[in-house]
């Protein structure tokens, strides 16, 4: 079920692939669960296994920036394609644009808009996979919908013992939280979920960029939420409920050692010295592993919301949401 990526095991995920069936692999992000973009029957399959609702579109995979042209219709737009000119140094990378979609790409992919969503993710394994297809990859991050994405094959596993024909083991994924989405069809362009390539190094290559209502609320209110990415166990943030207040088990989440104000049944450290980039490998496993425990309560830390701590918090947000 788990494979090791050997070009074997690349060569059979491919032809799975082909024949209209579904494959796990890693990207630098979280793991994908992927299916023909092109073959609407297998991604539908995708939103049937994920519970996923069949609205939120999914974002297509491909291997490189020629190949774009393929999947997004903007032979005739040169506005959006000077726009993707400034973006292609992030590519491979944690950077997904929405674009007019190219009729080639299956409607459930994308929920039946006319815009597509697609990235080029900085991973060998899925490169390779990608190249062996000759077919785009329609891909959400391969757990239930509204669960903590996986950012190991483990984690897809658990979620899926028996479902997917193939998962592709690349390690654990260096980044750790889902790519940025921006929207190339409204001028300014709109940021639509923050990620690992920050809005200061959008707006250094793009100019202005907006951050569109939902991330903008979510920066302003809160409460405004939807519930995301969250575990089982209540999650709150800490500082919000007073330690008087805690109930018997509670873990805690540290971006630091040291600090501790209880006495917690379990901490996961994350970070030593409270660096962005281990903050966001680690979270999804901490968030995973606490969630194991049985325990009342997950208090977890904060950072600033700039930088890569703009994408942090959003997901923490999301996921210590109960709406
Ligand atoms: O890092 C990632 O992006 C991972 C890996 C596997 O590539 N994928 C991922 O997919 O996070 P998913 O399905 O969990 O999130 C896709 C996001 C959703 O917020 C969806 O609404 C948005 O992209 N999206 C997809 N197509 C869109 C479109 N046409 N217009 C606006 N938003 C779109
Ligand atoms: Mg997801």
């Amino acid at each position: 079920m788990i494979c090791s990526p050997i070009p074997e095991n690349i060569d059979r995920a491919a032809h799975i692939i082909r024949a209209g069936g579904l494959v796990a692999f890693p990207t630098e992000t979280v793991y994908g669960l992927g299916a023909n973009a092109c073959d609407d029957q297998a991604v539908k399959r995708i939103f049937a296994l994920k519970g996923r609702p069949h609205f939120n579109p999914l974002i297509v995979h491909t291997f490189s920036f020629d190949q774009i042209k393929y999947i997004a219709d903007i032979e005739n737009n040169s506005g959006i394609r000077t726009k993707l000119d400034r973006l292609r140094s992030f590519w491979p990378g944690p950077l997904t644009v929405v674009l007019p979609k190219h009729k080639n790409i299956a409607n459930s992919a994308t929920a039946g808009l006319d815009s597509v969503a697609i990235r080029i993710p900085a991973h060998e394994v899925a490169l390779a996979l990608l190249k062996a297809c000759a077919c785009p990859l329609a891909a959400p991050s391969a757990n239930k919908s509204s669960y903590i994405s996986p950012t190991s094959a483990k984690h897809v596993a658990e979620e899926f013992p028996n479902e997917i024909e193939m998962i592709l083991d690349g390690g654990s994924c260096k980044i750790g939280i889902e790519s940025t989405v921006i929207s190339l069809l409204d001028d300014p362009v709109q940021l639509l979920r923050p990620g690992a390539i920050t809005l200061e190094q959008l707006r250094e290559v793009l100019g202005e960029v907006e951050i569109k209502s939902d991330a903008h609320d979510m920066l302003r209110s809160p409460g405004m939420l939807k519930q995301h990415y969250s575990p089982r166990t209540r999650l709150i943030i800490r500082g919000t409920l007073n330690t008087n207040d805690y109930p018997a088990r509670v873990g805690l989440i540290a971006f630091s050692a040291g600090n501790i104000d209880f006495a917690y049944r379990a901490i996961k450290v994350i970070s030593q010295y409270g660096k962005l980039e281990d903050v966001a490998a680690n979270l999804y496993a901490a968030l995973r592993e606490l969630d194991t425990l049985d325990l009342d309560l997950i208090v977890i830390e904060t950072c600033e919301q700039s930088g890569l701590g703009l994408a942090i918090m959003d997901r923490i947000k999301r996921a210590a949401s109960r709406e």
